[in-house]
C-alpha cells in the first residue's frame, strides 16, 4: 500500500449529515491540535499499545533521512492512553493531509475516565504502508530521533511533547518513556 493514503481515507467513511464524530489522538494529536473541535477529554482505547515504528517523510524526518513517529499496535489487554476530540467531520480534510504519511481511520471505541463509552475514529499506520519501519530496541530508536528533523520540527521535539503530555494524562507508557531516558543520555554523551 502506497504511504500516501489521502485518497482511501476520503472513500472510508459516510458521515451522513453527523455533525459531530469522535477523534482518537495518542501521538502528536495529543500535544497539537492545529483544528477547531467541539470538546476535548482525555480517554483510552483498549487492545492497542503506542510505538515509535512508524516513519516519517514529511513531518518530522525526510525520505533519504526519516524519523520515528508513533503508531498502534494490536496487543490483547493493553491499554492506550491518548486524546478524544469531538470534532465536526469536515475537519477531516484537514487531518487526512496531516496524517497522510501512511495513516488510515479506524473504527474504535474510546473510554472516558468516569467510564463512559462511545464510538469514534483513530488514525493508525498499518504493517502494510511503505512508510512502516517497525521494531526497534528503544536505545536505536532515541539515536534516530535525535538526529532527524523534517518540515514540522525536530524529531526530538515530538517525542519530548508527547512524553510530557502523557505525564499530564498520568499515564504510563515506559516504551515512550524508555526513549525518552536514551535521548537524554545521548545527549548528554
Ligand atoms: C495520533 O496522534 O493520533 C496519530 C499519530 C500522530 O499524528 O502522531
Amino acid at each position: 500500500m502506497s504511504a500516501n493514503t489521502i485518497d482511501i481515507n476520503r472513500q472510508r467513511h459516510r458521515f451522513d449529515g453527523r455533525e459531530s464524530v469522535w477523534l482518537f489522538g495518542y501521538g502528536s494529536l495529543i500535544f497539537k491540535a492545529d483544528f477547531p473541535y467541539l470538546e476535548r477529554k482525555p480517554a483510552s482505547i483498549r487492545n492497542w499499545e503506542r510505538r515509535f515504528w512508524q516513519g516519517s517523510h514529511d513531518h518530522r524526518g525526510t525520505v533519504e533521512a526519516p524519523g520515528r513517529v508513533v503508531t498502534l499496535i494490536e496487543n490483547p489487554g493493553a491499554l492506550c492512553r491518548g486524546m478524544g476530540y469531538l470534532i465536526s467531520p469536515d475537519v477531516f480534510d484537514h487531518l487526512d493531509i496531516r496524517e497522510k504519511n501512511g495513516y488510515l481511520r479506524f473504527s474504535t471505541t474510546l473510554t472516558f475516565d468516569d467510564g463512559d463509552e462511545t464510538e469514534g475514529l483513530v488514525y493508525i499506520a498499518t504493517p502494510e504502508n511503505t512508510a512502516f519501519l517497525g521494531p526497534a530496541h528503544e536505545r536505536d530508536i532515541a539515536l534516530q530521533i535525535a538526529s532527524a528533523t523534517g518540515p514540522s520540527g525536530p524529531n526530538r521535539e515530538y517525542l519530548v511533547r508527547l512524553a510530557e503530555s502523557l505525564r499530564e494524562l498520568s499515564a504510563v507508557d515506559v516504551h515512550i518513556f524508555d526513549i525518552e531516558r536514551y535521548l537524554e543520555e545521548h545527549a548528554t554523551d
